[in-house]
């Protein structure tokens, strides 16, 4: 099995596991503090143990990277590095607000530019937004590209969730010049919207999300055709540490992206 069916396939299940979840008192029970920092609540970890127990199940020899999990040696001699968000928007998927997913990913090394392949599913509606290295990127069975006719209006994603005062001064002017920004709640889901062409950029520079936050959705808008940049405007990489935490720019093409930051200074 290719590692983009094994993604895709345990990406199911995980729909399967968790669809009628959101919202319920069981989705919600309180795990402690998972390896990412944040409270682990029972949905993440369904979602966890769904992909685990899958992986093990079909021998599949990688070393894990999850977000609650913490890092899960599955074989002695592992191919490369599975990165598991199995739950992205967890707070809106226990609230019952429809807007959350799972992002896995695969890298051959210890860095984003060795990602080969990425998935991403929204768990509301089991929609699945994928990539493979230099095969193009889909969503479910058609190819899909990056926004590129010069569009009437710009819809820009923004992620303002916890931003410090001196960073929304900074994006002011982006809030004065477009009427369309717009922040959903799960980063690894915008980036695949944003990679349809359903947004013109998708912005975060809070230097505050994590790897597995942003590692499918990383090689899925470049497959799409989109750029992805770091703080400073240069071609982002990082490594996979859990210490690691990035800012980027996605953007359809240079063109909007310099319209967009125009008057920004960061
Ligand atoms: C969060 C979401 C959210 C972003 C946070 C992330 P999680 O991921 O992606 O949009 O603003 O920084 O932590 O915790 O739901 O997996
Ligand atoms: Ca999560």
């Amino acid at each position: 099995m290719e590692v983009i069916d094994i993604l895709r396939e345990v990406s199911k299940k995980i729909y399967e596991n968790v669809k009628d979840l959101s919202g319920t008192e069981e989705a919600a029970g309180d795990f402690g503090i998972g390896a990412g920092g944040d409270i682990s609540r029972n949905i993440d970890i369904i979602a966890e143990k769904t992909v685990l127990d899958y992986l093990k199940e079909i021998n599949f020899e990688c070393t894990v990277l999850g977000e609650e999990c913490g890092r899960v040696e599955l074989s002695d001699n592992p191919k490369g590095f599975l990165i598991m968000d199995a739950i992205d928007g967890s707070a809106n998927s226990v609230r019952g607000v429809p807007f959350f997913c799972s992002s896995l990913a695969f890298a051959t090394d210890y860095k984003l530019s060795s990602i080969t392949d990425g998935v991403i599913t929204n768990l509301s509606t089991g929609d699945m937004y994928w990539a493979s290295k230099e095969n193009g990127a889909f969503f479910n069975n058609s190819k899909m590209h990056v926004h590129e006719k010069d569009p009437i209006y710009k819809i820009v994603g923004i992620n303002t969730s916890g931003a410090t005062p001196d960073l929304m001064k900074k994006l002011f002017p982006i809030f004065e010049q477009h009427n369309h920004t717009r922040h959903f709640g799960a980063n690894a889901l915008e980036m695949a919207m944003f990679a349809k062409g359903l947004m013109d950029v998708f912005i975060d520079l809070r230097k505050k999300i994590r790897i597995q936050d942003i590692a499918a959705g990383y090689l899925i808008v470049k497959e799409a055709g989109g750029i992805i940049l770091d703080e400073n405007f240069n071609s982002l990489d990082a490594d996979l540490s859990y210490e690691t935490r990035v800012s980027f720019v996605a953007a359809s093409n240079k063109k909007i992206l310099d319209e967009i930051f125009h008057d920004v200074k960061l």
